[in-house]
């Protein structure tokens, strides 16, 4: 991967001293202790991360864990107290004002939760402001501006004003009058945390449509780990100025490293995550339809299943067998003159939830890999036993807090 975006050591301290404060966090002080000792809020804590080319990178965490002064550091509207910063293998925090405009004006872009749109402009005067500002031409900056409202659904909504506008409306406006800059890294605090769910769920997908065309470098700020998991392909997981984890969503489910990163998990329904081949163990036995009868039986007997599937000579599943038919037969029964029921089968990949549907009551499932021959098999109680293993081991849920950030109205 070659980093679009690098970050290396970042702190930020808010307070008037902040050496004292950043000498203890160094040290490893626990940033409410850093609090406690020197009065100093370090809200961004030694974090470091890179980003790749047309990579959505969340970051996750409650509020007050540090991610708006995070992002904010990432395009110099908030200096970061240590640090460095790389765009395009350029260092951020050495250019001065004229170099820093003209990054802000091609390279990174920002798409605030409260859209920020000026009342008394039309939404095309809204997207086009920017370049206004920079001193476009006036025909050159509507065509884009027109261009990006296309991008986001509302051309036909150029000439009106924010007020007539819905709240994803307005959140459309504002991606696009992000996108009119045409950058090559968008960074987005909390774009759709102030929507209902409906429309929240409109605009994510509105949002990943939209990133298959532009392929943009996108950091993305959210609490909502439903929505990292969605939009992601990387998520990192902050909690008080720090990353506590920083991997896909997938690894983030499936091993989370604290209770703190395990309750966000489990605020997510786990089936629509995980897949067939996580399920561990596989307990449905797998036997061979030249086994003997006695092999057979003590395979399902010490798997506690009262069914297994059958393969074939190539490894490929053949249906399924009852336990109590075994029992029944005769000792020297081969297992092609059981009764066979036809048995589904799942790839490795198939969503859990997927794989919980085809288990239609007491049927076991095949796992196949690529070539159609069984890695293992799975029924129900299986699934259910993975899920719930999960779950038990985090009683409670998460508290989200998520408090208006007055300060998004200001910039
Ligand atoms: N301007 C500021 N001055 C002092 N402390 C601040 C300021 N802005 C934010 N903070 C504090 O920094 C921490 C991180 O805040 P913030 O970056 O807004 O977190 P998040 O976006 O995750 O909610 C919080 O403890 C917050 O109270
Ligand atoms: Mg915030």
């Amino acid at each position: 991967m070659t980093a679009k975006l690098k970050a290396d050591g970042v702190f930020k301290v808010y307070g008037t001293q902040p050496e004292e404060a950043l000498r203890l966090a160094r040290q490893g002080v626990h940033p409410k202790d850093v609090l406690s000792r020197t009065g100093q809020v370090v809200a961004v804590c030694d974090v470091s991360f890179e980003v790749g080319e047309a990579e959505i990178f969340t970051i996750m965490g409650l509020s007050g864990s540090g991610k708006s002064t995070l992002v904010r550091c990432l395009n110099r509207l908030m200096e970061p107290s240590a640090g460095s910063i790389q765009i395009d293998g350029e260092q951020l925090l050495q250019k001065g004002p004229a170099e820093l405009r003209q990054v802000r004006r091609t390279k990174i872009a920002m798409v605030f939760q409260n859209f920020a749109l000026l009342p008394h402009k039309t939404v095309v005067a809204n997207v086009e402001f920017g370049l206004q500002l920079r001193g476009e031409p006036r025909q050159q900056r509507r065509e884009t501006a027109l261009r990006a409202l296309e991008q986001v659904g509302l051309s036909d909504w150029a000439n009106r004003y924010p007020d007539n506008l819905s709240g994803g409306m307005k959140q459309r406006v504002g991606l696009a009058r992000a996108l009119a800059n045409d950058p090559d890294i968008l960074l987005m605090d909390e774009p759709f945390s102030a929507l209902d769910p409906l429309i929240r769920a409109d605009l994510q997908e509105a949002l990943l449509k939209l990133q298959r065309e532009i392929k943009k470098t996108i950091v993305f700020i959210t609490h909502d780990f439903h929505e990292a998991v969605k939009l992601s392909d990387r998520i990192a997981v902050m909690r008080d100025g720090r990353f506590v984890q920083v991997g896909t969503p997938h690894d983030i489910v499936l091993r989370p490293v604290d209770d703190y990163v395990e309750n966000f998990a489990r605020e997510l329904d786990r089936s629509k995550l995980l897949c067939a081949g996580d399920v561990s163990p596989m307990r449905v036995p797998l036997i061979r339809a030249d086994a003997v009868r006695a092999d057979a039986l003590r395979q399902l007997l010490m798997a506690n299943k009262p069914h297994a599937v059958v393969v074939g000579p190539d490894g490929k599943p053949l249906g399924f067998m009852r336990g109590q038919e075994l029992e029944q037969a005769r000792d020297a029964t081969a297992m092609s003159d059981l009764p066979r029921r036809a048995v589904a089968s799942a790839f490795a990949s198939s969503a859990l939830i997927d794989l919980y549907r085809a288990c239609e009551g007491q049927a076991p499932v095949a796992i196949v890999n690529d070539a159609g021959q069984a890695v293992g098999a799975v029924d129900a109680g299986d699934v259910l036993l993975h899920l719930s293993d999960h779950a038990r081991r985090s009683p409670d849920g998460p508290s989200m807090q998520h408090g208006p950030e007055m300060l998004e109205a200001a910039q």
